[in-house]
C-alpha cells in the first residue's frame, strides 16, 4: 500500500495557497465545487484556512452521474447544517444559471447592508475554487456563455487579473483555484481515483478497478449486471471478478489469457463516464476521516 501514501503534492497547493490568498479579500464569496459522487474526498480540508469566515456556497457537481437517492441526502444533511450548496450538472446551462440566485441568498445581509448604505448597485464579486477535473471550467462556460476559462493555477495572476460579468452585478474572477485534493488516506485516495481526479499514472490501473469492482458489486449489483451481462458472485476475489467482467466482454488475448488491463480500463471508462449508471460512493454518514 506503500504508493497510495505520498501524495500531497506541497508545491501545487503552495501556488493555490498563494492565488487565494492574494484574491480572497477582492471577492465576497467562494464557490467551491466538490464531485456530488464522492463529496468527502473531492473536499479540501485546507480551503476553511484560506477562506476563513468568507461566504460559502457549496455546488455538489456531476450531480447528473451520482445517485439521485444520495443526492437528496446530501442536500438535506448541507441544509441541515446550514451551508448553502446545491447540485449541479455543470453542462447545463439552466441547472448553473440557478446559482446566481443561491449567491444572491446566501449573501442577502450583505446586499441589504449595502441598500441601507446606499450602494445596491456594488459589485459582488466571486471566486470558483475546487479539485482537479470537478468541473471548474464547465462550470464558468456555463455560467458566463462562451467565454475562455483559464485554468492554470499559476502564480503572481495577480499581476493581470481579470473579472468575467456574469449577470446582473455579479463579476467572477477569471481564474479558478484549482485545490489539490489529499489523498493520504487510502479510501480517500480510493475515490479520487475512481471519479478521475487522480492521473491514472499515479496507481495501478487494475487494483483500482478491482476495488471498484468490488464496491460496485455490493452497493450496485443490479446495474453491473445490467452494463455487463452477468453476476459477480460475492465470494469471489476482486481479480477474478475483473476476470469475469474481461471474459464477458471477449477481451481474451494470445493463448486464450484474459486481458484484464483492458477491463480495468474499460470498468473505470465507463464508471467514470456514466455509462455504468449513476454512482455515489459516500454518503452523509460514512465514517472517511482526512
Ligand atoms: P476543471 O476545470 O475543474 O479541471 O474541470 P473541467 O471543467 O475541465 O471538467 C472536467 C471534465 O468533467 C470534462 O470532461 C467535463 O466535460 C466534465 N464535466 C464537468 N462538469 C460536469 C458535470 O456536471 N457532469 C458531467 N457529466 N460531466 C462534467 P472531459 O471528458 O475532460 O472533456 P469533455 O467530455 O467535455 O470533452
Amino acid at each position: 500500500m506503500e504508493q497510495y501514501n505520498i501524495q500531497w503534492f506541497p508545491g501545487h497547493m503552495k501556488k493555490t495557497e498563494r492565488l487565494i490568498k492574494d484574491n480572497i479579500s477582492l471577492v465576497d464569496l467562494v464557490v467551491e465545487l466538490i464531485d456530488s459522487r464522492a463529496p468527502i474526498s473531492s473536499q479540501n480540508p485546507m480551503l476553511n484556512n484560506l477562506i476563513k469566515s468568507k461566504p460559502r456556497v457549496l455546488l455538489l457537481a456531476k450531480s447528473d452521474l451520482s445517485d439521485s437517492n444520495a443526492n437528496r441526502q446530501w442536500i438535506k444533511h448541507f441544509k441541515d447544517k446550514d451551508i448553502s450548496a446545491m447540485m449541479v450538472d455543470c453542462k447545463n446551462k439552466k441547472i448553473v444559471k440557478n446559482v446566481v440566485h443561491l449567491i444572491r441568498e446566501t449573501l442577502a445581509d450583505l446586499i441589504a447592508l449595502r441598500s441601507q448604505k446606499g450602494i445596491s448597485g456594488k459589485i459582488i464579486r466571486i471566486m470558483v475554487v475546487g479539485i482537479p477535473n470537478v468541473g471548474k471550467s464547465t462550470f464558468i462556460n456555463s455560467l458566463v456563455g462562451r467565454y475562455k476559462v483559464k485554468t492554470e493555477d499559476r502564480p503572481g495572476v495577480t499581476m493581470d487579473k481579470q473579472w468575467i460579468h456574469v449577470d446582473g452585478n455579479i463579476d467572477l474572477l477569471d481564474t479558478p483555484g484549482t485545490l489539490w485534493p489529499k489523498f493520504d488516506n487510502l479510501l480517500i485516495g480510493l475515490h479520487l481515483a475512481f471519479i478521475g481526479s487522480i492521473k491514472d499514472d499515479v496507481y495501478d490501473v487494475e487494483y483500482i478497478a478491482m476495488q471498484l469492482l468490488d464496491y460496485l458489486s455490493k452497493n450496485y449489483p443490479d446495474l453491473l449486471k445490467e452494463r455487463f451481462k452477468i453476476e459477480f458472485a460475492d465470494n469471489k476475489e476482486p481479480y477474478e471478478k475483473l476476470e469475469d467482467l474481461g471474459r464477458a466482454r471477449g477481451m481474451i488475448i494470445k493463448g486464450g489469457e484474459i486481458d484484464t488491463l483492458r477491463a480495468a480500463n474499460a470498468l473505470l471508462f465507463e464508471y467514470r463516464s456514466g455509462k455504468l449508471g449513476r454512482i455515489t460512493l459516500e454518503m452523509p454518514n460514512d465514517d472517511i476521516i482526512y
